[in-house]
């Protein structure tokens, strides 16, 4: 691709930056400019934008997962630290849009959802921590309260014997 052929996509004044919107059918779709419905590059470019969003989603879910372990106070910087990962291989898979090769933007994003995969399961596994966290603190907690009932109770007790 030669430096004068971006702007069929860009534009020539460069105003508009790059978005996921440019790709794939839609109304703002760069790519229904210059090919048909039924097409198979119309076919391809759609496909491209569905793999892409379910990707994104993919990561938006998993992100917003270790937020919420974070907020409960359970430790996720690793999973954290791999996201920031899954977070490059979206970057990548929106420059290679630029191939237009289905093929290898499928691969690549297959690579980003086994690393998306493992961070959606650290996340759910730190919710579940907060949560056994949280019931083993109501569960001492009425321990607790027991306990002092027993002692008011037995204390009660001692000072009638005393009275008596
Ligand atoms: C066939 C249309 C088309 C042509 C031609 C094209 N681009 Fe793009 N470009 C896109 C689309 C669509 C996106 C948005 C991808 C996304 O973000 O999902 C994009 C995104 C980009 C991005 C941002 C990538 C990112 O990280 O979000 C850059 C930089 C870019 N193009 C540079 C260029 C340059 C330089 C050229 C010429 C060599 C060029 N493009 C030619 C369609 C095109
Ligand atoms: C300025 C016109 C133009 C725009 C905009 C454009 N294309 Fe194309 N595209 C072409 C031409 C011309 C061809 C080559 C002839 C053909 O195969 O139809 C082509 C070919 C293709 C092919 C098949 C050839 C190959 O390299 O595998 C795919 C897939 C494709 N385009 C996808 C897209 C996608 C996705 C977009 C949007 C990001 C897009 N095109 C935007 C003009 C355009």
């Amino acid at each position: 691709m030669e430096l004068s052929e971006c702007e069929a996509c860009h534009g020539n004044h460069k105003i508009l930056p790059p978005s996921d919107e440019m790709l794939g059918t839609g109304e703002k779709a760069v790519c229904i400019q210059c090919h048909e419905p039924d097409s198979e590059p119309y076919q391809i470019a759609s496909r491209i934008k569905e793999k892409l969003d379910a990707f994104i989603k993919k990561i938006r879910h998993a992100e917003s997962l270790l937020e919420q372990a974070d907020r409960q106070g359970v430790e996720v910087s690793e999973p954290k630290f791999m996201l920031t990962e899954a977070n490059s291989t979206l970057i990548f898979v929106r420059n290679l849009t630029h191939s237009f090769s289905l093929m290898e933007i499928e691969e690549k994003i297959g690579d980003g959802e086994k690393v998306v995969a493992e961070v959606t399961n650290a996340g759910e596994a730190a919710l579940r921590e907060a949560k056994f966290r949280k019931t083993g603190l109501i569960i001492a907690t009425c321990f607790i309260f027991l306990l002092s009932i027993a002692l008011f109770l037995k204390i009660r007790q001692i000072d009638k014997k005393k009275s008596s």
